[in-house]
């Protein structure tokens, strides 16, 4: 059985990250895969690369040794077979976990050799899902940028980028005038569970490669 890992950035439980991650890995055990599932929120402490270059010394090579609350994410990722990674948009990036974890599961994996790029033992598939504000169109570029590095440094990467969601069950006490709050809810109702959907499907193409 495949043991797929999947990892939710979001600090909103039971919104849309919660959600798409939860459609994704639900997707994944259709196709028989096992999910262990990780809110990063949820974690004791943890910091993003603090440059120790433990994973650079020949003891630990291509390891994190930084023992703190995402250790025991870091080490669930590298004996996967492939990783569901889902965050909200923050500032036109991943949001600051997602991105302590980026840098401690790949610059792990950077040889700084000319030789050899990579120290990953082996290549797993990955899922990308990023939640936004913005249309989903407007994060494909981002999305893409990280599909590269996924993909070098990982295996084959798939993204969806799911946008213009529901940020609050209700805008009235909010001073949000860029948002329309109606249009937003029919959103909510009619695009987003045909974005789960498109989730649950690709969490099923990654738990069959
Ligand atoms: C601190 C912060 C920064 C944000 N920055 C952006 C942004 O730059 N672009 C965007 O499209 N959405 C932005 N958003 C909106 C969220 O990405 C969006 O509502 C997302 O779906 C939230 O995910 P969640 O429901 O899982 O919490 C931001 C939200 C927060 C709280």
């Amino acid at each position: 059985m495949k043991n797929i890992v999947a990892v939710n950035a979001s600090p909103r439980m039971g919104w849309n990250t919660d959600i798409v991650v939860s459609e994704a890995a639900r997707g994944a055990e259709s196709a028989g895969a096992q999910i262990t599932r990780f809110d990063l929120y949820r974690l004791e402490s943890f910091t993003g690369c603090v440059s120790c270059f433990g994973c650079k010394r020949e003891k630990t090579l291509g390891k994190c040794v930084c023992r703190d609350g995402l250790a025991p994410a870091l080490e669930a990722i590298r004996s996967a077979d492939g990783l569901i990674l889902g965050s909200p948009n923050y500032l036109g990036d991943v949001n600051a976990q997602c991105r302590a974890l980026i840098e401690r599961l790949i610059f792990p994996l950077i040889t700084y050799k000319k030789e050899v790029r990579s120290y990953a033992e082996r290549r797993i598939p990955v899922l990308l899902l990023l939640t936004s504000n913005s249309p989903g169109a407007a994060n494909v570029e981002l999305m893409r940028r990280y599909k590269g590095l996924f993909e070098a440094f990982f295996g084959p990467t798939e993204f969806l980028t799911v946008g213009e969601t529901l940020q609050v069950n209700d805008y009235a006490p909010f001073a949000w005038t860029m948002f329309n709050a109606q249009e937003r809810q029919q959103r909510r109702e009619t695009v987003f569970p045909e974005e789960c959907r498109q989730a649950y499907e690709a969490g099923a193409r990654l738990a069959g490669e």
